[in-house]
């Protein structure tokens, strides 16, 4: 028999990221129980095996709740949602699950597209599926691209000003979501449409940066496209560092906590 509906669960896609995790503190302060999704592409991975994600452990610390459960997943991987969906009936999905470095997608354009919009139509099709139909969807203030005037509202032209590809797969995401709510009306969506968020939990143990943003952003822009085709950080080191680590030119404070 398949389990009722759990009104307060909530998975959260992208959630040992930088704005993910700080939602997990909202929600599970306010009693949500909740599913939490990342590939760690851009976050800390636990020091041991099977641990949560470095943010995670956070998260569970300041708030005093444990998450329901975490699922080391990729979004564009389908039988990895099937599954979770199949052990969980969430009431709603908050969907943070993105790469979003604006330079790289101008570097790297079918990645972010693969990654950004493929993997969203896979939460889709899953969420469709398993008739979980309510969505809050992390898009970007980058969909308004150049101003045509300021304050932006959200009367502003999306799409027609976009200055990069990582603006350009939250718009045709945004796209998608309204030709879904047209076509099949029992859905929920919401697009959150944020600018660059400041500051941080008061805590301030909440800005745990992946080794992978950190050497993204240290190397150049040629190297960075081959090192997002690199598999390790040992490919990475002898390809390009063959007389020593690149972590040697870091303090460990420099890359776990910026
Ligand atoms: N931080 C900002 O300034 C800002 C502003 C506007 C919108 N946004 C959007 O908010 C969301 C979260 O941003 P953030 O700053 O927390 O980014 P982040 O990189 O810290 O978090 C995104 C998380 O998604 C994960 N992820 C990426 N692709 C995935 C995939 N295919 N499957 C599973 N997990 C995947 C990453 O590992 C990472 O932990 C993104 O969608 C971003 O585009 C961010």
């Amino acid at each position: 028999m398949t389990a009722p509906v759990n009104h307060h669960l909530i998975l959260v896609t992208g959630a040992a990221g930088y704005v993910g995790s700080h939602c997990l503190v909202e929600l599970l302060t306010s009693g949500y129980d909740v599913v939490a999704l990342d590939n760690c592409i851009n976050a800390v991975e636990g020091h041991l095996p099977d641990t949560l994600p470095e943010s995670l452990q956070r998260v569970q610390s300041i708030t005093g709740r444990n998450l329901l459960a975490y699922y080391k997943a990729d979004l564009n991987n389908a039988t990895e949602l099937e599954d979770i969906f199949s052990k969980h009936r969430f009431s709603a999905v908050v969907h943070f699950a993105s790469l979003k470095a604006v330079g790289e997608s101008c570097i790297i354009p079918l990645e972010y597209y693969r990654n950004n919009v493929g993997g969203t139509m896979t939460l889709l099709d899953t969420m469709r599926a398993h008739s979980v139909r309510r969505l809050i969807f992390s898009s970007s203030a980058t969909v308004y691209g150049t101003p045509e005037f300021l304050p932006i509202t959200e009367e502003h032209h999306t799409g027609r000003n976009c200055t990069n590809p990582y603006g350009r797969t939250k718009y045709f995401i945004e796209e998608i979501l309204k030709d879904l709510c047209a076509s099949e009306t029992d859905w929920s969506i919401t697009s959150l449409r944020y600018f660059n968020p400041v500051g941080a939990h008061p805590s301030g143990m909440l800005m745990v940066k992946s080794m992978n943003a950190v050497k993204t952003e240290f190397l150049n822009e040629q190297h960075r496209n081959h090192w997002r085709r690199l598999q390790s950080s040992q490919q990475l080191d002898a390809v390009h560092y063959p007389g020593g680590s690149w972590k040697a030119a870091f303090p460990e404070g420099a890359w776990k906590r910026l």
